[in-house]
């Protein structure tokens, strides 16, 4: 095949290059310059006119045709706000070994026999996705399997298969041979996820590309692929525990933010329907330094258990660590508790952690983790059973959040006894079992617990 002619684009300020060089010669900026197949010099220069395409007034188009067929793996289904759209092109990135291949090789494998499925692997020859098949018991699914890296052979198989759902495992190792750069590099991995995004356009397949999200900020990884496709998913979840979420960043065919829960058993990952209790620490009785919050995540409430540990700094700077809550929003909020609480922490280290390996995006965390740290600070306990949440503001005002009667609810069924929470959010009816305490300031709920 005849190489198409390339040229190096700088993804700081636009400017080319005829060959690779670490320096922009337009910014200077080092190390911007991407391999990308050159523009002809016809569609550069001239208008080109092509036949006119037929406009459709927004009225007369049927958005309800859209068909969405479902998986069958639930949590699956609802991350993806329903189901999978043909023609939609969906990015699944996430940590090497957290569950992405397990994933969708179950997905393929629950739609059976009612959709045509093919795999695409590149990490990991043919038998080892059978090996893995034997091991979720799923070997005689109806799953075509295709081990190939090359981009032309990829959708040379695809056009003769003419599957309904193509999954690319992973995009890191497609090339295509259009590019002299290597596989995973920037240009490559854009550059075939540009062709299959196309090819699956213009097919209406569904197209899954699995992404592998780097250390270091994932300059070759998928970031660069997240306009370029309809969904973005992302799985999170500590390695260490079993639990696996599956969180859509983007979505084009449903919400944004919803939240698939799985755990990752023997035989593979099992849907957990009732999530909200899972990241309840297991400790029985009270202990200082722990509050917990309801979260909404999608279409849920989930009960997390915020952690803080507030210890005397052992010489040099003060630590501030958080673990799946914004570290900027710790800072802050110690900041709002020196000032409007009345307590220090600038002589302590301060390590905040979400239970379980969940993250909290919310600002309805806020209170909790505040109090959290006061309570590790002074050692006392928040009283048993007690459920918070609310976001804090600058001024120190505790501020009410959205969807709050459904976290109290939510609560209530748990088991919790009293929620303590902004006084915006208090609900006019009495919810049974549950005492309500409502604040509007910081120093409010502070002076409570210390009563
Ligand atoms: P995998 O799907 O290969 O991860 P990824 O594609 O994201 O790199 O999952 C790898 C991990 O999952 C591996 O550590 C083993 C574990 N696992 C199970 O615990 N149970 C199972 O049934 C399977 C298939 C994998
Ligand atoms: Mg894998």
């Amino acid at each position: 095949m005849a190489k198409a002619r390339t040229i190096y684009i700088c993804s700081e300020c636009g400017g080319q290059a005829p060959k690779w060089q670490g320096q922009c010669p337009s910014c200077n900026a080092w190390n911007t310059l991407v391999e990308t197949v050159a523009a002809t010099p016809a569609t550069r220069f001239q208008t080109v006119a092509g036949k006119a395409s037929t406009v459709r007034p927004l009225g007369t188009v049927d958005a309800r045709k859209t068909p969405r067929f479902p998986t069958g793996l639930e949590e699956f289904d609802r991350v993806l706000g329903g189901g999978l759209v043909p023609g939609g092109v969906i990015l699944l990135g996430g940590d090497p070994g957290i569950g992405k291949s397990t994933l969708l090789l179950q997905a393929l494998a629950a739609m059976g026999a009612a959709k045509k499925t093919l795999y695409v692997t590149g990490e990991e020859s043919v038998e080892q996705v059978a090996l893995r098949a034997q091991r979720l018991g799923l070997i005689n699914a109806p799953v075509s399997l295709l081990a190939e890296v090359n981009l032309e052979a990829i959708i040379a198989t695809i056009g003769a298969e003419v599957p309904e759902v193509v999954v690319i495992d992973s995009i890191q190792t497609a090339y295509t041979e259009a590019l002299a750069s290597a596989p995973g590099s920037v240009a490559q991995v854009r550059e075939c996820a540009a062709q299959l995004t196309r090819l699956a356009k213009q097919r209406h397949i569904v197209v899954i590309f699995v992404g592998h999200v780097t250390k270091e900020g994932a300059i070759a990884g998928p970031r660069v692929l997240e306009h370029i496709v309809d969904t973005v998913l992302y799985f999170e979840g500590d390695t260490h525990s079993s639990f696996r979420l599956v969180r859509a960043i983007k979505n084009r065919f449903g919400a944004a933010n919803e939240l698939g829960v799985f755990a990752m058993t023997e035989r593979g990952l099992r849907g957990v329907a009732n999530p909200s209790a899972l990241f309840l620490s297991q400790h029985g009785e009270n202990v200082a330094g722990s509050a917990i919050v309801a979260t909404i995540e999608g279409s849920r409430p989930l009960l997390v258990e915020i952690q803080a540990l507030v210890d005397p700094v052992q010489g040099g700077m003060p630590k501030r660590l958080s673990v799946g809550l914004d570290p900027q929003r710790l800072s802050l909020l110690l900041a709002v508790l020196h000032r409007h609480g009345g307590v220090e922490t600038a002589g302590y280290d301060v390590f905040v952690n979400a239970v379980g390996g969940v993250r909290i995006n919310e600002p309805a965390a806020d209170l909790a983790i505040l109090l959290a740290v006061n309570s590790s600070l002074t050692g006392r306990p928040l009283p048993a059973k007690t459920l918070v949440f609310g976001e804090v503001g600058l001024a120190g005002e505790v501020r009410p959040v959205q969807r709050g009667q459904e976290r109290i609810k939510e609560a209530a069924k748990l088991g919790f006894r009293q929620v303590l929470i902004p006084n915006l959010n208090k609900p006019k009816q009495i919810i049974e079992k549950i005492n309500v305490i409502g604040v509007d300031r910081v120093d409010d709920a502070l002076g409570i617990l210390r009563d």
